[in-house]
């Protein structure tokens, strides 16, 4: 593998398409980015970044000279070959993935032989077949298309773009593809070069199998609760086993962000209107959303009902180090809480904003001793290290009440209890 740099084009700047360009241009190359969304693009010019990703700002901001934001493809189309594609594929009600935003770029793209889409959406297997069926029945039959999912993690985005475990290729093994794996080089990741179905596959098997751990581990932590052993000590005796390995074996409030409830959903959806019933995916799915609400369940048992009795929740984004609230867990939890009666109050030390859009009637603030103020319990929802440094004695003096979930296992047990508090985790019955 060479390595090469040659201007490429990313369309759609969100989570994927921003840390993609950024990475690029990290690695030198000039980066047309463009989107649909003219706000956005506004912002982006003027050297703002919409979205909280470690390193990403700075990042931008040291490339900036080769990065180039548009709402138009036309400067794209010029001076690049190869065509990133990372709009969004949100689930439909059925399930499926929504193709609209991956249709609508493969319509605005004009006959060339001189072009490819590189696929970084995750789609249905049979996709990349279905677009250059629509391709070829346009007269656009050489325009190239090569499949390359993306693997990063919100959160470490960036880190994990410019570090990948992989680079997945899927292509027809014509310029396209070649063209991938020259732009990839530079990074020394192992490479699985593949057919277009067998890439987007590994995607969507990737982010499933994932998400069965989480909830493979959930279900150990609720046999824990019921038997007295303690989750953290099995997760740890069996994340040493090499064939099993540590990561995705913490157990919590259940999986959410933009892409496992999709993603997982829409494999099961894709294997369903293929005949075939993927009965283990249909487990995983319904233990995450059981999951999510097995927390109202231990307020109740300290706290009798909850009407009129205040929740303070830590955290509210789908994970630390990112504002993404997509099918974040602390919706769930906040809608259920409030149905059965009780007061909100919520600090996430960056997804505020984005919170306040899609939590009514909950009472945001400034940190956490402020959230917790006057509360009959507390719910670690997001493991933020904030959350885990509190001087929890100073928490017990804010608080009304005793009681703390620990959702994500992330605090100390003896420093809550020491501080004269009620430490409730997940399945940690017999903890200390
Ligand atoms: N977020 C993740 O962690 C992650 C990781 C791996 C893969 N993915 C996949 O990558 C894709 C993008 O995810 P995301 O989280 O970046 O989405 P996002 O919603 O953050 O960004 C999508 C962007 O595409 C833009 N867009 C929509 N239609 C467009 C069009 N026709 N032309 C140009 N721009 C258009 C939107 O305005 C938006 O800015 C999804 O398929 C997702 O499953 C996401």
């Amino acid at each position: 593998m060479g390595g090469q740099c040659e201007p490429i084009a990313v369309i759609g700047t969100g989570y994927v398409g921003l840390v993609t360009a950024a990475g690029f241009a990290q690695l030198g190359n000039e980066v047309w980015c463009v989107d649909i969304d003219a706000d956005k693009i506004a912002r982006l010019e003027r050297g703002e970044v919409p979205i909280y990703e470690r390193g990403l700002a700075e990042c931008l901001e040291q490339n900036r000279e080769r990065l180039h934001f548009s709402t138009e493809l036309s400067a794209a189309l010029e001076h690049a070959r190869l065509l990133f594609v990372a709009v969004g594929t949100p689930p439909t009600y059925s399930g499926d993935a929504d193709l609209s935003a991956v249709n609508a770029v493969v319509a605005a793209m004009p006959q060339s032989d001189r072009h490819a889409l590189v696929m970084k959406s995750t789609v249905p297997v049979g996709t990349g077949a279905a677009i250059r069926r629509i391709l070829a029945e346009q007269g656009k039959e050489g325009f190239a298309y090569v499949s390359c999912p993306e693997f990063l993690k919100e959160g470490s985005a960036l880190a994990d773009f410019l570090e990948p475990d992989r680079v997945v290729v899927g292509d027809d093994g014509d310029w396209a593809g070649d063209a991938v794996v020259d732009l990839y080089a530079p990074l020394g990741a192992p490479l699985v070069r593949t057919d277009v179905a067998s890439a987007e596959m590994i995607k969507l098997a990737a982010n499933a199998f994932l998400a069965t751990k989480i909830s493979f581990i959930n279900e150990i932590a609720n046999v824990c609760e019921e038997t007295g052993a303690d989750v953290v000590e099995v997760a740890r005796g069996m994340g040493l086993d090499k064939r099993i390995g540590s990561s995705f074996l913490k157990p919590g409030l259940g999986f959410g962000g933009s892409c496992f409830p999709k993603d997982v959903s829409a494999l099961k959806q894709l294997a369903g209107n293929s005949g075939y019933h993927f009965q283990l995916l249909t487990a995983v799915i319904e233990v995450n959303e059981l999951q999510k609400r097995r927390v109202v369940g231990k307020l109740q048992k300290h706290l009798g009902s909850l009407v009129g009795k205040k929740v303070a929740l830590l955290g509210l984004a789908f994970k630390p180090h990112t504002d993404d609230m997509r099918e974040a867990s602390s919706l769930v939890l906040a809608a259920r809480l409030q149905a059965d009666g009780a007061n909100v109050s919520a600090y996430d030390p960056v997804a505020e904003g984005e919170a306040r859009k899609l939590m009514v009637g909950v009472q945001f603030a400034g940190g956490a001793l402020e959230a917790l103020g006057d509360a009959d319990a507390c719910v670690i929802v997001t493991e933020w290290p904030e959350f885990t440094e509190l001087d929890w004695r100073q928490a017990a003096e804010q608080m009304a009440g005793t009681l703390v979930v620990d959702g994500r296992n992330c605090l100390d047990p003896a420093a809550v209890r020491a501080a004269g508090l009620t430490y409730e985790g997940v399945g940690r019955a017999g903890a200390p």
